[in-house]
């Protein structure tokens, strides 16, 4: 297979504006969603990246029929046949495992292989089969096969032992065409799931939020409905830590500022300063200096744990020392190594990295995640000199146009065949 790479030429401010593309983690919940009902549902603003790209393969195989016609997707969801997930495509993207609710709700039966995604820890299923149990369903695992039966679903309260984003979407999916009413407690309280309960909403389900508490009344049918998807809060903090890295000047347009507040207050406190006009986010990094006191991973409204990465590289361009503590993911530093290649001092205790600032040089790394991937782009725009970024698979199952934007903002990244 031909391998690529990004080629970044470093130490240029980044300055001018960038539109911030639609949400990841909110988009691919809804495409699971739009099983549940018998229609063609309608996105816009979808973006266009390798994890979505991989969901609309999954649906297409289980008998889904997608389109695209301009900046619109159309899903048609009349005739869905299969309930298994072949292990090529569910092995691909964490997410994945979101369509065993929603098949649970559309055909009473869902069987695929453990999920992939980033590894970034044990990422274990168990919260959302428990949650599956408490509906009704049975699940088991037949030697790595998850096998789910439910015909049937049958509402009913359940809390979370723990928080979990996707248990709790799954479990929102399995309940909103389930018989009777279902409480969820715990839930977690990403802006995501407040997204895929409009989506829901709009194709007529009845769910009621109320912080951690997510009332359900099942319905029989949902309808089609026409969705915009809300713009990425992780891909904005990216992009703004990017212009941060380079004490540029940039602005977002569409960027969710609602919804990035921890990341904001950091920025501010950092030395950043932040306006918003008319749906545009202002950044202005050319004075910022301080390292950050201590900065901890939490649950939303916290700092996000998909920030974490992307923190550590700049951190790694301001002198002095910066202190993160990740909670979230037990093996979310892998990016570390990698920047020390850069010339960064960046020294890890099982959760926590101190990191002494200065100066990067660029250098030949390797993205082995997602968020990892962008904090090592971050750093290569940062860095003096030359970066060669591999790996760039993973950046691009969650960033759209990465070198187009970058190019866009003033900024040097080339992808190229690899040599
Ligand atoms: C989602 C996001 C991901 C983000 C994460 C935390 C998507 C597609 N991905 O991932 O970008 O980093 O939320 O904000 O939206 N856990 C269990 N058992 C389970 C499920 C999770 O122990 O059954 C643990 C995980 O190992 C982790 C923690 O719970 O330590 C949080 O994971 P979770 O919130 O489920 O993350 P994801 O939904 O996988």
């Amino acid at each position: 297979m031909e391998q690529w790479v990004y080629e970044i030429d470093g130490n240029i401010p980044l300055t001018g504006e960038a539109k911030v593309q639609g949400s990841k983690n909110a988009v691919l919940p809804m495409l699971a969603a739009s099983i549940l009902q018998t229609g063609c549902v309608c996105f816009r603003n979808c973006p266009d990246i390798e994890d979505v790209r991989c969901m609309l393969q999954i649906l297409q195989y289980i008998g889904a029929r997608v389109r695209k016609e301009g900046e619109e997707l159309y899903i048609s969801c009349e005739q869905i046949e299969k309930h298994e997930i072949p292990a090529k495509l569910a092995g691909r993207m964490r997410s994945s495992v979101l369509l065993v609710g929603a098949l649970l709700g559309r055909m009473g039966e869902a069987a695929m292989r453990y999920p992939g995604g980033c590894v970034i820890g044990q990422r274990p299923i168990d919260l959302h089969m428990e949650a599956f149990r408490a509906l009704g369903s049975s699940i088991w695992d037949q030697e790595g096969l998850i096998i789910a039966k439910g015909c049937g679903l049958q509402g009913a309260a359940y809390t979370f032992p723990r928080v979990s984003v996707g248990a709790t979407e799954n479990a929102i999916l399995a309940a909103v065409c389930a018989r009777g009413e279902t409480c969820l407690h715990n839930c977690a309280r990403e802006p995501e799931i407040g997204h895929l309960c409009d989506f829901l909403r709009k194709m007529g389900a009845d769910i009621k939020e109320n912080g951690a508490k997510i009332c359900i009344c099942g319905k029989k049918k949902l309808h089609p409905c026409t969705f915009t998807v809300p713009a990425d809060r992780i891909a904005a903090g990216t992009w703004l830590i990017a212009g941060a890295a380079t004490r540029g000047e940039i602005a977002l347009s569409g960027a969710p500022v609602s919804e990035m507040q921890a990341l904001l207050e950091l920025y501010g406190k950092m030395g950043g300063q932040y306006e918003v006009k008319s749906g545009t986010l202002l950044l202005h990094s050319r004075k910022l200096s301080n390292p950050a006191a201590l900065v901890q991973t939490s649950g939303y409204p916290g700092f996000p744990t998909d920030l974490q990465s992307p923190f550590l590289a700049l951190c790694a361009t301001i002198n002095g020392k910066s202190c993160i503590r990740e909670t979230i993911f037990e093996d979310r530093f892998r990016a570390a190594a990698q920047l020390r290649r850069m010339g960064a001092d960046i020294r890890i205790h099982g959760r926590d990295a101190t990191v002494y600032g200065g100066i990067l040089t660029g250098a030949e790394v390797l993205a082995e995640d997602l968020r990892g991937g962008a904090a090592l782009v971050i750093a290569g725009l940062a860095a003096h000199g030359h970066t060669k970024v591999s790996g760039i698979g993973h950046l691009e199952r969650g960033y759209m146009e990465l070198c187009g934007t970058i190019e866009q903002l003033g900024g040097r990244c080339i992808r190229q065949k690899a040599n």
